[in-house]
């Protein structure tokens, strides 16, 4: 069986989100993602940004394809995944960055709270939170395929969908995360950067 999983939507994101992780993490270390999925995204960002250690993390389910992907790359600065459930234990470890894709819309909102929570005890002041995904603005989806995607999604679980933005910037404040900026992604898809402020 080939555990090296495939995403076509990895293989779309990644340069437009790269662009803007070449700045942002510019002079940060070590980084956690969160819900790495294949591991498409951990290699991509590893090599293009070898100042970074990229930390991949998620359910055990993914972590063969995430071990296949960072074997087959050869890159010392991509770490193997460990087990990382947002809403159980966390690592004790301290990181300068967290990055996480298309999660919020796929965990259950106690989920989302829980990764919120733990974010903010792995980061020091200044370290950085960034979330890839869609979300919705004024209570609207973005776009008409937002809305349909959001239909998908309840189908599949009614615990799952597309967050409100406000909803998130409100979890971020109370975890002491201000939002640093929100960019513009392709496919009504946005980036979201906060900053731990205290
Ligand atoms: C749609 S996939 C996105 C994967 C990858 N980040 C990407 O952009 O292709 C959602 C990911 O969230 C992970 N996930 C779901 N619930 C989680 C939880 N409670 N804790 C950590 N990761 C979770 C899944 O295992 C999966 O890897």
């Amino acid at each position: 069986m080939n555990v090296k999983q495939f995403s076509e939507a990895c293989e779309r994101n990644r340069e437009p989100i790269l662009a803007v992780l070449e700045t942002a993490l510019a002079d940060k270390k070590k980084v956690l993602e969160i819900g790495s999925g294949t591991g498409q995204h951990a290699v991509y960002f590893a090599r293009h940004l070898p100042h970074l250690s990229w930390q991949t993390s998620d359910l055990q389910n993914n972590h063969a394809s995430i071990a296949a992907w960072q074997e087959e790359a050869g890159l010392s600065n991509v770490l193997p995944p460990f087990e990382l459930n947002v809403g159980g234990e966390w690592p004790e470890q301290a990181f300068d960055a967290v990055f996480t894709a298309n999660t919020c819309h796929i965990m259950a909102w106690p989920e989302v709270v829980a990764m919120f929570a733990g974010v903010s005890r792995a980061l020091a002041v200044g370290g950085l939170f960034i979330l890839y995904g869609p979300f919705n603005y004024g209570g609207q989806f973005t776009s008409p395929s937002n809305q349909r995607f959001n239909e998908y999604l309840l189908a599949q679980a009614p615990h799952m969908g597309i967050r409100d933005f406000e909803e998130i910037q409100r979890l971020a404040e109370k975890e002491h995360m201000t939002l640093l900026s929100d960019h513009e992604m392709p496919a009504n898809n946005r980036l979201l950067i906060f900053s731990k402020s205290s």
